[in-house]
C-alpha cells in the first residue's frame, strides 16, 4: 500500500503565512500587534529548543514575543508574580509557561494562575471545560493541530473510530475532546487507552485513525495497525545517536518503517504534529489579539 505522508511543515508554513496577512491587516486597523509571553523556568534543552521555535514562528507572523528566563531558584512566588504581571499587560495576548517545570514546581497551580484569556495553551481548566462543552474556548495546541492536519488532508473523522494512545491533559484527553463534539470536521467515535487498557492490540486494530501520544519511541508496530488506517504520531523522542552531530536523534512513537507499508496515511517525527502545534499556538494568539481588539472597540 501506497501512504500518504501527512506534511505538517507544509501545512504549518501556509498557516502562517494566512495568519501574517490577517496580522498585517489588524495592523493596518488598528496600529496594534499581537503579542506572546513566553516563559521559561530554567534550562531543560529540550525546553530551550522549543522556546527558540516559538520565537521564530512569531516573527513570521508578525506577533511580538516577550521571553523570560527565571532560574528555578527563582522559586514559584517570583513566576506568580511575573504571570499576574502578565495577565494585566495590555501587549501581552497570550501567556505561555513552558512545561515541564523544574521539581518543587506545582504545575496546576502555575496553569491556574494565567488568566483563561490570555491562556493560548488551553491548558488552564476553564478552557478545557469550556472545549469540552463545546464551548468557544482555546483548545490545546498539539490536539488542534492534529485537528486541522487531519481537516487540510481531507480526512474526515467523522463517525469513525478514533483510538488515542496516551490520556494526558496536553494530547490524549484533550483531543478526545475536539473530536468527539458535534461538530463540523469532528463527530468522531473516541476510545482513549491507556497504560492499563487490557486487550491493547485489539483496541488498536480497530481504529480508523489512530493517535499514539505515549511518550515511547516507537511504541506501535505494525501488528497494531489495521491495514490502510491513518496512524498520527505525537511522540517527540530523543534517542542517542553516535553518528548524529549532536549525539541524538529525535523519533516518534510510532516505528514509521513498518507502520508506513501498511498505513493509508501516515505523520512523520520530526515535520509531522510538531510544526502543526506551534501553528495553533500562533493562530490562538492571533485570536486573543482579535477578542482584545474587539472588547477594546465595544
Ligand atoms: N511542553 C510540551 N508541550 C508543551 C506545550 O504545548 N505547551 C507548553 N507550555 N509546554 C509544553
Amino acid at each position: 500500500m501506497v501512504t500518504t505522508v501527512l506534511n505538517g511543515k507544509t501545512v504549518s508554513d501556509a498557516m502562517l503565512l494566512s495568519l501574517a496577512q490577517t496580522v498585517r491587516s489588524l495592523h493596518l486597523q488598528t496600529d496594534r500587534d499581537p503579542g506572546l509571553s513566553v516563559v521559561l523556568v530554567g534550562d531543560n534543552p529540550a525546553s530551550r529548543v522549543y522556546v527558540e521555535a516559538k520565537k521564530k514562528a512569531c516573527a513570521k507572523v508578525g506577533i511580538n514575543s516577550f521571553d523570560y528566563r527565571l532560574a528555578p531558584e527563582e522559586g514559584e512566588g517570583a513566576l506568580i508574580d511575573l504571570i499576574s504581571h502578565l495577565n494585566s499587560d495590555p501587549d501581552v495576548h497570550g501567556i505561555l509557561v513552558q512545561l515541564p517545570l523544574p521539581k518543587g514546581f506545582d504545575e496546576q497551580k502555575i496553569i491556574e494562575a494565567i488568566n483563561p484569556a490570555k491562556d493560548v495553551d488551553g491548558f488552564h481548566p476553564m478552557n478545557v471545560g469550556r472545549v469540552w462543552q463545546g464551548l468557544a474556548g482555546f483548545k490545546s495546541c498539539t490536539p488542534y493541530g492534529v485537528f486541522e492536519l487531519l481537516r487540510y488532508y481531507d480526512i474526515s473523522v467523522e463517525g469513525k473510530h478514533v483510538v488515542i494512545i496516551g490520556r494526558s491533559n496536553i494530547v490524549g484527553k484533550p483531543l478526545a475532546s475536539i473530536l468527539v463534539q458535534r461538530a463540523a470536521g469532528a463527530n468522531a467515535t473516541v476510545t482513549i487507552c491507556h497504560s492499563k487498557s487490557e486487550n491493547l492490540h485489539q483496541l488498536t486494530r480497530s481504529a480508523d485513525i489512530l493517535v499514539a501520544a505515549i511518550g515511547v519511541p516507537g511504541f506501535v508496530t505494525a501488528d497494531m495497525v489495521r491495514p490502510g488506517a491513518v496512524v498520527i504520531d505525537v511522540g517527540i523522542n530523543r534517542v542517542e545517536d553516535e553518528s548524529a552531530k549532536s549525539g541524538y536523534r529525535v523519533v516518534g512513537d510510532v516505528d514509521f518503517a513498518s507502520v508506513s507499508a501498511i498505513s493509508g496515511a501516515i505523520t512523520p517525527v520530526p515535520g509531522g504534529v510538531g510544526p502543526m502545534t506551534i501553528a495553533m499556538l500562533m493562530k490562538n494568539t492571533v485570536e486573543s489579539f482579535e477578542r482584545d481588539i474587539a472588547e477594546v472597540k465595544e
